[in-house]
C-alpha cells in the first residue's frame, strides 16, 4: 500500500504532493511551496510518517524555497538537479532513481523552465513541475528559461510516456488537478500541431 496526498495553495496556485510507503512510514514530498508547509508538516505528523527527501522539480534564482524550511522540521534531505540554485543534499540527473521504503521514484530532466528542471516518475505518475502543465507549459522568460529545451522537454520526454500516464504538474491551471499523457498530447495547444519554431516564436500563455 502507498499514500498519495496532493496538497494546494490558492495565492500561488502551485501543487505539493505527499507520497509514502505505508509498511515503511517512509515518505517523500515533491515542491513544497509556503503555503503548503504547514499542512504538510501537520499531515506527515497526522499519519506517523518520516519523511526522506524533499524532491524539487525546480528552484527560482533569489528564492529562499519552502524545501528548506521543511528540512529545518523534518531532517529530510534536498533533491534537486545538477544546477539548481539551492543548498542540496542529493543532486540528481537523468535516469537517478530516489528510493524510500520500498518504493523509487525516477529522475527525468525537463530542463527549459529553468535550466535545471528535472520530473519525477513514480509508478503511474509523472509529476512535471513547471515544465508541462494541463494544457499549458512554463513559461521561459525567467533566468536560465529556454523555449527550445522546454519544447524538447515536453515532446521528447514528457509526451513519450505510456499515454494512461496521469500527469500531476506543479502549478493549477484552468482549474484541474490532475491530466494524463494521452490527453496532453491531443489537446495540449502549447506543443499540439505546434513544430519547435512555432513553439519558440509563438509564445504559449496558460
Ligand atoms: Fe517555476
Amino acid at each position: 500500500m502507498t499514500i498519495f496526498r496532493q496538497l494546494y495553495d490558492p495565492p500561488s496556485r502551485a501543487f505539493t504532493y505527499l507520497v509514502a510507503d505505508d509498511v515503511s512510514n517512509s515518505a517523500v514530498v515533491i515542491d513544497p511551496e509556503e503555503g503548503t508547509v504547514l499542512p504538510l508538516l501537520g499531515l506527515i505528523g497526522e499519519l506517523d510518517l518520516q519523511l526522506a527527501y524533499v524532491l524539487c522539480t525546480h528552484v527560482h534564482a533569489g528564492t529562499t524555497p519552502a524545501a528548506v524550511r521543511v528540512r529545518e522540521r523534518t531532517q529530510a534531505r534536498i533533491v534537486a538537479g545538477a544546477d539548481a540554485p539551492i543548498d542540496a543534499d542529493v543532486r540528481v540527473s537523468d535516469g537517478d532513481s530516489i528510493a524510500f521504503g520500498g518504493e523509487a521514484i525516477r529522475v527525468l530532466e525537463t530542463p527549459g523552465h529553468t535550466a535545471a528542471d528535472v520530473s519525477y516518475l513514480w509508478r503511474d505518475r509523472v509529476f512535471s513541475g513547471d515544465a508541462l502543465l494541463i494544457r499549458g507549459c512554463g513559461r521561459t522568460d525567467l533566468p536560465g528559461g529556454d523555449a527550445g529545451a522546454l519544447f524538447e522537454s515536453i515532446t521528447q520526454r514528457l509526451l513519450v510516456l505510456p499515454g494512461d500516464t496521469l500527469l500531476f504538474p506543479g502549478h493549477e491551471t484552468h482549474h484541474r488537478s490532475v491530466s494524463t499523457i494521452a490527453e496532453e498530447r491531443d489537446y495540449n495547444a502549447c506543443v499540439a500541431g505546434r513544430s519547435r519554431d512555432e513553439f519558440i516564436t509563438q509564445r504559449c500563455t496558460r
